[in-house]
């Protein structure tokens, strides 16, 4: 079967920072360690006055065609995933080609275009629907992009404001991919859900502990699906395993719970059984309280021990290098955990070609997806190619102040009395410009 995967990826973060540490904590009369060390994070990027989810998008799909050589006329398929859409109708996708074909020779009227949507879960369904379109040999040799974009943004004093981030991941999904080749096994766990929505608003309503519980038993789920078809996981299948980052803190409550599954009944839980006993099994309590106490104990005890710090700082903790940086990206956050992941391995030269990843998505609402990725000969100068360090490095640093001016100039709603000037020039970008007739978004390319 000819491979099919993830070509290419680009990655654009907003232009603004926001210190949470040093700005945010000191305004919310926290300890900065509920960040840093707690939830995990210690910036989050904001678009700037000119930017939002289109102009970040085209802008990561433009250095995506630049990099690969690519003409609107390779392209038979525009997705865009994206929990921050403002319009019911018209499709982000439309707006992000409209962009490109500002800047292009030709045009995407050939190209299938939509929007997908299911909370952050979205961008992997998307890149699903263009591994589906080229399996199903529709593509006309032609490779899909799929751009996945949000501007996440919590009212401000929800507890979800620390865990804010605004950025796009744009992937070329094609045969005989450079990066990735993706698994045709994957697993579901899929439950309808009331943890985290936006019922016609622009901010979320979030019941926030929930999520978290939600979100560890649609994995559960998931990854027992997966299973189902794949066969059971072993500790040393995955070189790494990229999750859907909300904030690095999820991530290590997931990985916890993902490894007493995968090590259950196999010489790993044997090793540890001397040290912290074996895992409890609920036929050996009278009542689910007494087990779930045990369980919870248990896992206590396998935080620490040496066998798990070592899998953990290995195979998960890579992955979440520029989650810490940028906050949650939603729709595009496993696609930047899966960069990370990769970036170590670029880091530490690592031969790693043929390698796995175990990639687990996951949207509210709620549901998680597990499949696997095999890496590709290319993928050293896919990576190596990225400018995400300069991005990061170039972000200007906001004041309590302006982060609150930002705040507000990109709520969709909001009568702003006042201008907001902009904090960073755009240069050889794509810029937001204002309303036309219609109320639709005008974006223009900047030199
Ligand atoms: N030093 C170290 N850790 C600290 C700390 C300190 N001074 N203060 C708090 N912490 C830890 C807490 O113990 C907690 O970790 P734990 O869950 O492992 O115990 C973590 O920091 C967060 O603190 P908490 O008090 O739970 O934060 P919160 O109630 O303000 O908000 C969320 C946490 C996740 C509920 C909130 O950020 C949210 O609603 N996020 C949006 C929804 C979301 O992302 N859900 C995830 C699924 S998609």
């Amino acid at each position: 079967m000819t491979a099919v995967g993830i070509d290419a990826i680009e990655i654009r973060s907003g232009k603004l920072k926001l210190d949470l540490p040093n700005t945010f904590a000191p305004q919310k009369g926290d300890d900065p360690e509920k960040y840093t060390k707690g939830l995990g994070l210690t910036n989050s990027s904001f678009p700037d006055v000119y930017e939002d989810i289109v102009t970040m998008g085209a802008n990561a799909a433009k250095r995506l065609m630049d990099r690969k050589g690519l003409e609107p006329d390779d392209i038979g398929r525009i997705d865009v995933a994206t929990e921050s859409a403002f319009d019911h109708s018209k499709p982000v996708s439309t707006y992000i080609a409209g962009c490109l074909e500002k800047v292009y020779d030709g045009d995407f009227v050939h190209a299938n275009k939509g929007e997908r949507k299911f909370a952050c879960v979205a961008g992997t369904q998307a890149v699903d629907d263009a591994y589906n379109w080229i399996r199903a040999g529709r593509n006309r040799g032609r490779a899909a992009i799929v751009v996945a974009t949000d501007t996440a943004l919590y009212a401000r004093g929800d507890p979800g404001e620390a865990t804010q981030g605004a950025g796009a991941v744009a992937m070329l999904i094609d045969e005989e991919p450079s990066l990735v080749e993706l698994s045709n096994d994957q697993g579901y766990g899929s439950k309808d859900e009331t943890d985290f929505l936006k019922p016609n608003q622009q901010f979320p309503s979030v019941d926030g502990k929930r999520s978290m519980q939600v979100y560890l038993s649609r994995m559960r789920e998931a990854l027992e699906d997966y299973e189902s078809v794949a066969g059971d996981i072993e500790l040393d299948d995955f070189a790494y395993a990229p999750f859907h980052t909300p904030f690095p803190g999820m991530v290590r409550k997931a990985a916890l719970l993902a490894y007493r599954h995968v090590i259950r009944d196999t010489e790993y839980e044997d090793d540890l059984a001397g040290e912290i006993g074996r895992q409890p099994r609920e036929h050996e309590y009278d009542d689910r309280e007494a087990y779930e106490a045990a369980i919870r104990e248990y896992m206590d005890e396998l935080k620490t021990t040496e066998q798990y710090r070592t899998w953990y700082d290995d195979a998960v903790e890579p992955t979440l290098g520029l989650s810490r940086e940028v906050g949650n990206w939603y729709t595009s956050s496993v696609h930047v955990a899966r960069v990370s992941a990769l970036r170590d391995a670029l880091e530490r030269d690592r031969d790693f070609v043929g390698e796995t990843l175990l990639v687990a998505s996951y949207g509210s609402g709620a549901q998680a997806e597990i499949h696997a990725e095999t890496v590709r000969a290319g993928w050293r100068s896919e990576i190596d190619a990225l400018d995400i360090d300069d991005q990061l490095e170039s972000r200007y640093d906001l004041t309590w102040e302006e982060y609150e001016d930002v705040h507000d100039i990109h709520e969709y709603d909001k009568d702003l009395d006042r201008e907001i000037e902009e904090f960073t020039a755009p240069e050889g970008e794509f810029v937001f410009t204002g309303w036309g007739r219609m109320n639709e978004r005008k974006y223009e390319y900047v030199e």
